[in-house]
């Protein structure tokens, strides 16, 4: 005889994401407002930053000293640490470690906040030390680039790439507070702003219609950054992947099923082949473009949709192909991309704008087919 009790827990995370420009001016709130009053005196607060914003805004290290005295909510307890910027902060261990040193010297506990202000890669990597000391330090995001305001910065993963593979080793870990603060975009090069507006026609495609036709309607605006629309869409596309993860069903990815990876797979695949010469959002464009061209061929897309499509991505300043697509072993990427997700593969295809649906076999013949209408309107 065996016994089985059947254990179940269920945790609620509650944690704001803000909005706001120039955080961290003396007289804005909202980075204090996290804060909860405390009636132990201020708390311990460490706090990372990106060696590109530290670049872009040579006087932030000195604003975030100024802050904190003028907001005495936390007291910084260590010395501000810079960290490297881009993916080499998660190609080893070095910057993961760097930011343990950083919370062990500050002596934080777990309650305890570690402030982190950098793009996705920085996050990634500060994150995953924040979630590891001490089994969770308190970790306030403050998302510096396009995609991290509107993607990376408002999810609830984290990780560094081990044995050579991208996110080996991470951890699914929700922060304690987000502040996107859309100053700092302005320290961007026009390429990773634009990475941004590529996120937001790929989930506005798969979520929603209302938020594509407004990129649509915008898209000369969006194209030369102005401020309105710009800071709209990124705050749109946050709100969605972030409606996604509370609301699609498996916020910590226990299943296959990843529909905010449309278009990632040839993405991911074209960046490698290209070893990064091609970034994120250009090779996001190109594969939400195969993507929608496919799903047209497939008889799923109703041409007017895919003509919508074809237009906005080239309106936006993203070539819909790319030289890495003709090289590109369909067969071979979408393993590893059915790897990557862990069981079977699950991809989504358009059924319209803002509508999709999930497929688990890939017609190889017509995705080359995709492939070769690109090339032959777009090279
Ligand atoms: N955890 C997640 O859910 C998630 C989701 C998507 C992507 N990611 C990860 O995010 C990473 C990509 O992030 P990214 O696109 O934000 O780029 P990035 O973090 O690689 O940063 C790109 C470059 O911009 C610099 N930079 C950052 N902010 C700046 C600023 N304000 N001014 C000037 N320069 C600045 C950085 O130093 C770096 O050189 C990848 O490692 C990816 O795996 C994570
Ligand atoms: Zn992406």
């Amino acid at each position: 005889m065996s016994k089985i009790i059947r254990q179940k827990i269920a945790v609620t995370y509650d944690f704001p994401v803000a909005f706001t420009r120039n955080a961290l001016a003396p007289d804005n709130e909202t980075l204090a407002g996290i804060f909860p009053p405390g009636a132990s005196g201020p708390h311990r607060l460490a706090v990372a930053v990106d060696s590109g914003v530290v670049g872009a805004f040579p006087g932030l290290m000195r604003d975030i000293e100024a802050y904190f005295t003028r907001h005495p909510v936390a007291r910084l307890a260590a010395p501000v640490l810079t960290v490297p910027g881009g993916e080499r902060c998660k190609a080893d261990l070095s910057a993961y470690q760097a930011v343990l040193d950083l919370i062990f010297e500050a002596r934080l506990c777990r309650q305890s906040y570690l402030l982190v202000v950098g793009g996705g890669a920085v996050l990634d990597a500060a994150g995953f030390a924040a979630a590891t000391a001490h089994r969770g330090v308190r970790l306030i995001r403050m998302p510096s680039t396009a995609l991290g305001q509107n993607d990376a910065g408002v999810g609830v993963k984290n990780a560094v790439n081990y044995f050579g593979r991208k996110n080996f080793l991470g951890s699914f870990a929700p922060p304690f507070a987000v502040v996107n603060d859309f100053a700092l975009l302005d320290g961007l090069p026009e390429n990773e702003r634009r990475a941004g507006l590529a996120e937001a026609v790929k989930i506005a495609l798969i979520k929603d219609k209302v938020f594509f036709d407004e990129l649509f309607a915008h898209r000369a605006a969006l194209n030369a950054f102005e401020q309105a629309p710009f800071e709209r869409s990124i705050e749109r596309c946050a709100e969605l992947h972030l409606e996604h993860i509370a609301t699609g069903g498996d916020p910590f990815e226990f299943g296959s099923s990843r529909p905010l990876d449309f278009g990632h797979w040839s993405a991911h695949a074209m960046e490698e082949a290209t070893s990064g010469a091609l970034g994120h959002g250009c090779a996001v464009a190109v594969g939400v473009a195969l993507d929608s061209v496919y799903s047209r061929l497939a008889g799923l897309l109703p041409e007017a949709d895919l003509t919508r499509i074809l237009a906005i991505l080239p309106d936006l300043g993203f070539a819909p192909w790319h030289p890495a697509l003709e090289t590109l072993d369909m067969e071979a990427s979408i393993e590893s991309f059915r790897e990557h997700l862990g069981g079977r593969l699950f991809l989504s295809m358009l059924t319209g704008i803002g509508s999709r649906v999930e497929i688990n076999d890939v017609d190889f013949g017509l995705m080359r087919r995709a492939a070769a209408m690109l090339r032959e309107r777009f090279s």
